[in-house]
């Protein structure tokens, strides 16, 4: 097997060649998922970013299709986002052919080489093919760049509550967000966060919508918010906000407020590698669904790791909920129901008492590249309990929990390719736990390189990468100081 295809991700979309990082653009229309990326594909690093394009019926199973936008004398095109303009406020198109809108940063290079700081700004472009090919609009910019360095990744929703669209920007250590009714003009309405969640590093990629609380009428407004770096294990990562929107400002719930002064911020994933991530726009009301999908990978070694003719893969798309739990709000995210679609076989486990290191699933039973597990453990006391992935080789990941001291984590030390970066297996990822229980469920998706690991109905989200040369065979559970009984294991392979 050549290097590309040895770390080639069995069921996460990789681009074919070049390099990949946020995605971009997504919308859905007539029975597709679209998916733009960045992307540069004349080498592996990044470089001068175009927007790659693939498609979907399911977020599953991709096809790459032509790239959408190239750079032009304009500057590099950064991350942004795309609607469907239902009503054609933007007169691109019709009501017959609504026009798809994408909006983008102008990062213009030349210009940052000269030391000006006015380098970025959002530009706009339509596609009258359904997302296939696009037209940039003559009059770009739409919004100029108003002196601040960094100033960019608008993300657009249809705001049904206030009938409006709205956009949210990064700009510098807050977000802005923006209103219109065409899509062309743009309306500065606020600023958020200046003092809020974690700084120290410039926001980017931001989103905003509304959503419904879990089992309730009330609506509540999230804001994702990307930071690089400044991630609860380094580099890049997302955090998120709950609040309010009136139309023109984004006011954060109480309870959230002291949430933050407790945790400093909230994470959609404490996992080192899910960044960027944002939501698809124009999911049918009759689905209802927050669909999300992150760049896989951070930025503090993104450009190095050890892939030869593409890099970076997305995390497994997924349903974002948000959940009151004692009056405190959180996002919860689990893989989308789609992927449910391609379990070939389930083998069932049930009622194990966990005496000794116990081997759930070895080498002759499951290809362990392809495959969800989902566990549920039982009978909980402060101790540490360890769940390990490994092969014959000794490559091993360790994940788990540890009650006694109040975190779940993630350790890629231990699998052969590590040297490519001194930041990759430094230390072990943490992500405390901050409800007390003793009983908890857990669903782990496995690819070739990358473990997803969404504890306790996606509560706690754990996304990391690895490059192991020979995969991993085996899934156990070692033994913790006092006896435990793993309720049931689902061990669901996947076929492609
Ligand atoms: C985030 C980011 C964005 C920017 C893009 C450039 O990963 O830095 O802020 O638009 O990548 O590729």
């Amino acid at each position: 097997v050549t290097n590309e295809e040895l770390y080639r991700p069995n069921f996460h979309f990789t681009p074919k060649s070049g390099w990949m990082n946020d995605p971009n653009g997504m919308f859905f229309y007539k029975g597709l998922y679209h998916l733009y990326f960045q992307h540069y594909p004349d080498a592996t690093v990044w470089g001068p970013m175009h927007w790659g394009h693939a498609t979907s019926k399911d977020m599953i199973t991709w096809k790459e299709e032509k790239i959408a936008l190239y750079p032009d004398e304009k500057g590099y095109i950064f991350s942004g986002s795309a609607v469907v303009d239902v009503n054609n406020t933007s007169g691109f198109g019709s009501l017959k052919n609504p026009p798809i809108i994408a909006m983008f940063t102008y990062h213009d290079e030349v210009k940052a080489k000269t030391g000006a700081i006015d380098f970025q700004s959002q530009a706009i472009a339509y596609s009258l093919d359904e997302g296939m090919t696009w037209t940039k609009y003559k009059n770009n910019p739409v919004i100029k760049n108003p002196n601040l360095k960094d100033f960019r990744d608008p993300k657009i929703t249809w705001d049904a509550i206030h009938k409006q669209w709205i956009m949210v920007l990064a700009a510098d250590v807050e977000t802005k967000i923006y209103r219109s009714s065409n899509l062309i003009d743009w309306e500065l309405a606020s600023a958020f966060g200046k003092n809020l969640g974690v700084h120290g590093a410039p926001w980017e990629c931001p989103d905003f919508f509304p959503i419904k609380v879990e089992g309730s009428t009330e609506m509540k407004w999230v804001l994702l918010q990307s930071i690089n770096p400044g991630g609860p294990n380094g580099g890049s990562a997302t955090q998120y906000f709950v609040g309010d929107f009136d139309g023109k400002t984004f006011t954060l719930n109480n309870s959230f407020t002291q949430d933050l002064n407790k945790y400093g911020a909230l994470w959609l994933d404490y996992g080192k590698d899910n960044y960027a991530g944002v939501t698809w726009s124009n999911v049918p009301d009759s689905d209802g669904r927050k669909l999300f999908i992150g760049w896989m990978s951070n930025w503090e070694y993104a450009n190095k790791v050890p892939t030869k003719n593409w890099r970076s893969a997305m995390t497994i798309p997924r349903e974002l909920k948000l959940i009151n739990t004692d009056g405190h709000y959180r996002i919860v995210s689990l893989p989308v129901k789609e992927l449910d679609k391609y379990i070939s076989k389930t083998i069932k486990k049930e009622l194990l008492i966990i005496d000794k290191t116990t081997l759930v699933v070895d080498k002759s039973t499951v290809n362990m590249s392809r495959l969800e597990i989902r566990f549920t453990l039982n009978g909980l006391k402060d101790d540490n309990y360890d769940f390990i992935l490994s092969n014959k080789e000794n490559n091993a990941i360790h994940f788990g929990i540890n009650k006694k001291d109040k975190y779940f984590y993630m350790d890629r030390k231990n699998i052969s390719q590590t040297s490519f970066s001194d930041e990759f297996a430094k230390k072990i990822s943490k992500a405390p736990i901050t409800s007390d229980f003793n009983s908890i469920e857990v669903i782990v998706v496995i690819d070739k390189t990358s473990i997803e690991v969404f504890y306790d109905n996606g509560k706690t989200v754990m996304t990391e990468i690895y490059f192991s040369d020979k995969p991993m065979e085996s899934f156990s559970i070692a033994k913790a100081n006092s006896d435990f009984e793993l309720k049931n294991v689902f061990i669901n392979q996947l076929k492609f």
